[in-house]
């Protein structure tokens, strides 16, 4: 928690007391959408609607609004891709809203594809039992629904946006927590500003850029989920990573996706040799659960015996039925219509993150938190492809709910000063043990993990926090080292957390991990002793 001593007074612009949203991705405009007419006042690093992953999401919201499919079939293939520990109430709770979310999203403009009758259209990934993923032109879903809504957004008067904010902290006064300590141009420089406001909800998404390859905006770092668990928030299933088993191996960073949807359009995996690999590693082979396919593609490159992404005979019209992928093979010089797609497993999306209530209130009083950010347990161990864009909007939707309720009506808040944009913005890989960090993550922590190496793992990001000076690198290292004794802690092999030193499941440890910062604290020196 900050020393508010240190800080300067207050130079944001003066209005109603707001609510205060930390993200400028889906889970946050939605809240402050859904919060209308109340005062909002959104922070962001970046513009708006850039900067966060979910612009990037290619496949779209699963929800079970196509023919023959119910909402009980959602729940139960959720729960059989969380292997064993998602929270079958916050499930049911999330599949029973996805319709009504769906038509909000309807309501904000965003163009779902329909059918000749004018139905939505649904189409099909892996893991999913029915058709179920309403999508927008092919791949192109998170794009548009975040234009969608970056436009309601500036067109709401009771929403105000600075952009160019990067939030270092949170405020908290007699245990309640009430405001951020946050600076301009880029985080660096400037005085801090502390804007407070009747309540905090922190959307900041995802981890994905603690990893050295991932298909996450550089944004993507657990700042948002390290800055909770220094304020004593509790946190939860901090060891699942998801990695993404087909991002585009062309070097670059971050990496682009090359969506589940082609796989579920019947595109198939091969090595070097021409071995389709995932044959023999699963009855569904490439439709298998994304962990299993990213370990299957992730043996075959460490063998030096490569992996591509045969389409050539699964997509007829590349460019009309894929365009963002074709976008990127084009970038990369790859013709996808005569050439596979050489592909490598990325950190994709986290399932731990702060603990919430199926309210999306956290441990802390006057703190709330919705999207990547936060481990509701509708996940469990492995997240099923499109709920993550569905969690965001029913969560930011309930927060909104429970804060009215709470905070009871007032008069329809219009800011003065509207928007706030600086020119200069966050540029990551800033800090000097970035690259240290994210190599070690990498190496110890990423789609395979064992003790010996979780151990230097956490051994390295305990002495990168010892050097690290900065309230913002304190936040990234924060995460790091949860997830770090996380894995470390659990024993066992389930979803995303794969030990080679221990592959089986075992029932003892058929349940969520639970902790807040100081008892991961308590526990390092046992874990480091084993
Ligand atoms: C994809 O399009 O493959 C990603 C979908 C998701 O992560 O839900």
């Amino acid at each position: 928690m900050t020393s508010l001593a240190l800080y300067s007074p207050p130079r944001a612009p003066k209005g109603p007391e707001s609510v205060i949203i930390v993200g400028g991705g889906l889970a946050g405009l939605f809240c402050a959408l859904k919060l209308a007419p109340k005062a909002v006042t959104v922070l962001a690093a970046a513009p708006i609607g850039r900067g966060a992953s979910s612009a990037w999401a290619q496949a779209g919201i699963a929800a079970a609004v196509g023919p023959g499919d119910t909402i009980e079939s959602h729940v139960t293939d959720t729960i059989i891709a969380g292997d064993g520990i998602v929270d079958e109430a916050i499930i049911r709770t999330m599949a029973k809203e996805a319709s009504g979310r769906i038509h909000d999203l309807l309501d904000y403009g965003v163009p779902f594809d329909r059918d000749l009758e004018g139905h939505l259209s649904v189409s099909r990934e892996a893991a999913h039992s029915q058709n179920r993923i309403v999508r927008v032109r092919g791949d192109m879903a998170g794009r548009a629904i975040m234009e969608a809504l970056v436009a309601a957004v500036r067109k709401t008067p009771s929403i105000r946006v600075l952009e160019g904010y990067v939030v270092e902290d949170l405020i908290a006064e007699n245990g309640q927590v009430t405001g951020v300590v946050a600076r301009d141009k880029a985080g660096s420089g400037a005085e801090p500003h502390r804007i407070t406001g009747s309540n905090v909800v922190m959307a900041t998404g995802g981890i994905g850029h603690l990893y050295e390859v991932t298909t996450n905006p550089t944004e993507a770092r657990g700042g948002g989920i390290g800055m909770a668990a220094r304020a004593g928030a509790r946190m939860a299933d901090m060891e699942f990573v998801q990695f993404h088993p087909t991002a585009i191996n062309v070097g670059k960073d971050p990496a682009p996706l090359a969506t589940e949807a082609l796989r579920g359009h019947g595109a198939t995996l091969h090595n070097k040799a021409g071995e389709r690999f995932m044959l023999p590693l699963h009855p569904d082979a490439e439709l298998a659960p994304r962990d299993v396919v990213a370990r299957g593609i992730f043996a075959e490159i460490r063998a030096g015996r490569g992996a591509g992404l045969d389409c050539r005979t699964a997509v007829h019209d590349f460019a009309s039925e894929f365009p963002t992928v074709f976008g990127y093979c084009q970038a990369a010089g790859i013709d996808p219509a005569r050439e596979m797609i050489p592909v490598i497993p990325a950190a994709h999306y986290f399932m731990g993150g702060i603990w919430t209530d199926v309210n999306g209130r956290t441990s802390l009083p006057g703190f709330w938190a919705c999207g990547e950010c936060t481990s509701t347990g509708a996940h469990g161990a492995n997240r099923l492809a499109s709920n993550s864009l569905l969690e965001a909007v029913v969560f930011s939707a309930r927060i909104a709910e429970a804060l009215k309720a709470e905070i009871g009506p007032d008069a329809p808040a219009t800011w003065q000063d509207g928007s706030v944009t600086t020119t200069e913005y966050l540029t990551e890989n800033d800090h000097p043990n970035m690259v240290a960090l994210r190599q070690v993550m990498s190496a110890h922590l990423g789609v395979l993990r064992d003790g010996a190496g979780m151990r230097e793992a956490l051994d390295t990001i305990l002495q990168l926090a010892r050097d690290s000076h900065s309230v913002r690198f304190d936040n990234v290292i924060t995460t790091a080292k949860l997830i770090a004794v996380c894995a470390l802690n659990r024993i066992e092999s389930r979803g995303g957390h794969f030990r080679t030193d221990y592959p089986e499941e075992q029932a003892e440890w058929k349940r969520r991990t639970l902790l807040t910062l100081e008892q991961a604290d308590a526990i390092i020196p046992d874990l480091l002793e084993d």
